[in-house]
């Protein structure tokens, strides 16, 4: 006789829960940074570049010194008397904390008064008077490299020019045999343009130095909050056990809050210095200008074809703008991050990929903006190298993707970048998406359309990108191994605490976490608490970023409830008075195999731990788990677009958005259709409406939200979601791939092949990003590709 609990009514996989956490958001209940007031608490403000190259002549800051409530003003000099006026960035290059000999971005951090309150430490930055005398400027890698361009980091010792890295991937040979061989070369050449991630929450911290008991303890909205404990270590060289982080609620990450920044470097030294509480809050317009740029990266790319359709090899070279300093995150081994998991879904023989990083007059750039490292550049130009391919030999754009994708029988598939993908049904997601978007009837209306003036288009995105990094063999950061952990502690009563290396900036970890203890203990959700950001209480975990948090830490949190089962049943046994053999497990009970009347709950194991323990056995329920997980895990995602241009404009609607994605097992269905909607909206926020560049003299344009637009409902368009294709992924314990990030990938992509698709006629191959109604009609009218890179000095031309 069975008593197992029905797994959806305690919320276990598969149950769309309600967001726990949403009960205090909802209500302004969230304990952001910024809510976070100490005793005592000075504030701080940065003074800030408002040049992008020059070298700094002199500082005054006696003005600001003598302003009422002032407490401390640091500036570059002070900070290299404590050795700090540089600090080591995550892709093993340095950073200026505070300018000491140049300033190299408008926005650059130059000085930071520490105050009574912020307005006074604003007021007093405004008094402070830097002589600046100004440099030529770069803003693209083109300058970058060119005979006469000043090297930017003439800071660094054996740096000759302006190029970071050179790093390539890849079968030359074998690519260049294959083009030889190709009935056709399609050729693509475009520009992924620098977006922000632009969190709603700023970045921000409040240091607290003790100097009675010498511990630090910071306040910060870090995605990684054990990698800046590493970081700080290093940098103040505190010894990192008198280091407590604290990641309290996240106001949205995206990939901008996992570097470190000067902010947080100039905040703990003023509380070292002042004994005091600091708390420094980036405004927006420094956000915007300063902090965690994505993409900005160049393409060449060249796909070999034969006649019927198949791809036989691929070529691309990209440049990458990393701005200043190279000082995003990013496996170690891969300098240009994954962007060599381009060209993974399809099977493609062959293939060589070169890359370069280049230092701009830019502020630094290529965080994975809801991106595992360059995965969005990846696949943006995969799929607009497709389009282009489909086009070049005259075939339909969905029978082009599905003859060349990797069939069902294929995996596991080894790339030709060397990613071995684990599982995925392709063809079977592409229909679907071309069922619901009524693929051939929209071909047909859109025949019928161009014949009455109108301009209609179809844009598909199809892609395999791989989240959850590591495996530890391939992937560090620093060096520090990229795995993740959880601890989980069950009290005597059932009740259960939940502690992962992971820290949630709005995923719903705290709803998601407890449905995954639920399904491999039977403890409802509902008693299961789960903690993330707290270094002195978390296990360590290497965060939330590059959608790594399911993959990784959520398999460590299945294998930590697996421990506790285990002991779960061995206190059973000796509770039922049975060997261990004997007994079987159904969710939430062990019974005797032969006597399956006779049975004990975990609640009632729980309660034995602490109570009737067999000889010999410690106490005590819980256990932790570090995991390392064997391969990333590769969701598919399928997005198409239909668009109508309107030829007078260049103002482009979306008809119609259609999204499958198969994430593998979905531990909450709503969850995940949260995600993909989010990504989709930041998917189409990037294609249409974005707009943040460098005019030449290095002014960042568009640092404000009049150009660089954050959509609301009410310009997003609908969305239709498709979650019926589900690939178990083979190697996570509970079958889950990744996908808060798969949206935002992949989605760019079907917008912009959508109204490539729809100013197909004009014979033109692209229209950088986004697709202002200015460029879509630019194209329209002159029938010439519109780029998107920042102009470059007349001096230049
Ligand atoms: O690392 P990050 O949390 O940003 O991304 P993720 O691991 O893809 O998870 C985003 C959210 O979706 C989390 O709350 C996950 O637990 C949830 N999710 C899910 O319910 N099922 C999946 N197969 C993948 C994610």
């Amino acid at each position: 006789m069975s008593q197992a609990l029905d797994e959806i009514k305690i919320g276990g996989l598969g149950a769309s829960r309600r967001r726990v956490e949403d009960s205090r958001f909802i209500r302004g209940k969230g304990n952001y940074t910024d809510d976070i007031v100490l005793p005592g608490m000075l504030h701080m403000e940065i003074l800030r570049s408002p040049v992008a190259h020059a070298r700094i002549k002199s500082i005054d800051a006696s003005k600001a010194w003598e302003l009422p409530g002032v407490r401390l003003v640091l500036t570059g000099e002070m900070m290299a008397t404590r050795n700090l006026a540089w600090m080591p960035t995550l892709s093993y290059d340095t950073q200026a904390v505070l300018a000491t000999d140049k300033v190299r971005f408008q926005g650059q951090e130059v000085a930071c008064v520490i105050a009574d309150d912020p307005y006074i430490a604003k007021d007093a930055c405004e008094l402070i008077v830097v002589d600046y005398e100004q440099l030529p400027v770069i803003v693209n890698p083109v300058q970058a490299v060119a005979e006469s361009a000043p090297i930017i980091r003439d800071d660094k010792e054996n740096q000759a020019g302006n190029v970071i890295y050179d790093w390539e991937v890849g079968d030359k040979e074998g690519t260049d045999r294959a083009f030889a061989q190709a009935d056709m070369v399609s050729k693509l050449r475009l520009h992924y343009p620098r977006s922000h991630p632009s969190p709603i929450e700023c970045c921000g911290s409040i240091a607290d130095f003790n100097r009675a008991t010498s511990k630090l303890t910071v306040y910060m909205t870090s995605q990684a909050p054990h990698i800046i404990r590493a970081a700080v270590a290093l940098v103040a060289e505190l010894p990192e056990h008198m280091i407590r982080i604290i990641s309290p609620d996240i106001g949205g990450g995206f990939g901008n809050k996992v570097p470190v920044y000067p902010g947080y470097v100039c905040s703990i030294l003023a509380s070292i210095l002042l004994e005091r509480p600091v708390k420094w809050i980036e405004d927006k317009s420094g956000n915007l200008i300063s902090t965690g740029f994505a993409r900005d990266v160049y393409l060449d790319g060249e796909l070999a074809l034969r006649s019927d359709g198949k791809i036989l090899a691929v070529r691309m070279h990209t440049d990458a703008d990393h701005g200043a300093f190279f000082s995003d995150a990013q496996p170690s081994k891969f300098k240009i991050g994954l962007l060599h998991s381009t060209f993974g879904c399809y099977d493609v023989p062959v293939g060589h990929l070169t890359a370069r990083g280049m230092y701009t007059n830019k502020a630094p750039g290529g965080v994975a903006y809801r991106c595992s490292f360059r995965v969005t550049e990846a696949m943006f130009f995969q799929e607009r190298m497709m389009h282009a391919a489909a086009n070049d030999l005259g075939m339909d754009q969905a029978e082009f993707r599905r003859m060349n994708f990797v069939a069902d029988d294929q995996f596991p598939f080894r790339t030709p970048f060397g990613f071995l993908l684990d599982s995925g049904q392709y063809r079977k997601c592409l229909d679907v998406g071309l069922e619901a978007v009524g693929y051939q009837d929209f071909l047909r209306q859109k025949e019928e359309a161009k014949a009455n003036g109108r301009l209609l288009g179809i844009g598909i995105s199809t892609m395999s990108e791989p989240l959850g990094a590591g495996n530890s063999r391939e992937y560090d950061i620093l060096g520090i191994k990229m795995f993740d952990s959880a601890e989980l502690r069950v009290h005597m009563t059932g009740k259960a605490l939940l502690r992962t290396g992971a820290k949630s900036q709005g995923q719903g970890h705290e709803t998601t976490w407890a449905q995954i203890v639920a399904h491999e203990l039977g403890i409802p959700a509902e008693d299961v608490t789960v903690e993330e950001g707290d270094t002195d209480t978390a296990p360590f975990g290497m965060g939330t970023y590059a959608a790594r948090s399911t993959p990784v830490a959520g398999a460590a949190i299945a294998m930590v409830s697996r421990k506790v089962r285990a002991k779960a049943r061995k206190l059973a046994a000796h509770h039922l008075e049975v060997s261990e053999e004997d007994v079987e497990w159904e969710l939430g009970r062990f019974y005797v195999r032969s006597a399956p009347d006779r049975g004990v709950t975990i609640q009632e194991c729980a309660m034995a731990a602490y109570s009737n323990m067999p000889d010999g056995m410690e106490p005590g329920l819980e256990n932790n788990a570090y995991y390392d997980p064997p391969n990333l895990t590769w969701p598919f995602a399928c997005y198409i677009v239909t668009v109508e241009v309107d030829p007078e404009t260049g103002v482009w609607d979306v008809l119609n958005m259609v999204a499958v994605d198969d994430c593998g097992v979905r531990i909450n269905p709503m969850i995940v259709e949260g995600q993909i909607m989010g990504g989709l909206t930041e998917a189409y926020a990037m294609a249409n409406m974005q707009f943040i560049t460098f005019d030449a003299e290095g002014n960042c344009v568009g640092s404000n939200y009049m150009d660089y637009l954050l959509p609301t409902s009410w310009e997003t368009p609908g969305f239709e979601l498709h979650g019926e294709v589900m690939t178990p992924c083979p190697h996570h314990p509970i079958g889950a791939k990744g996908v808060g990030e798969c949206a935002a990938v992949g989605g760019p992509a079907a917008f912009v092949n959508a109204v490539m698709d729809a100013v197909k006629d004009t014979g033109v191959r692209n229209i950088d990003m986004p697709l202002l109604p200015d460029r879509v009609w630019e194209a329209l009218t002159y029938r010439h590709d519109v780029s998107g890179a920042p102009p470059v000095r007349s001096d230049d031309d």
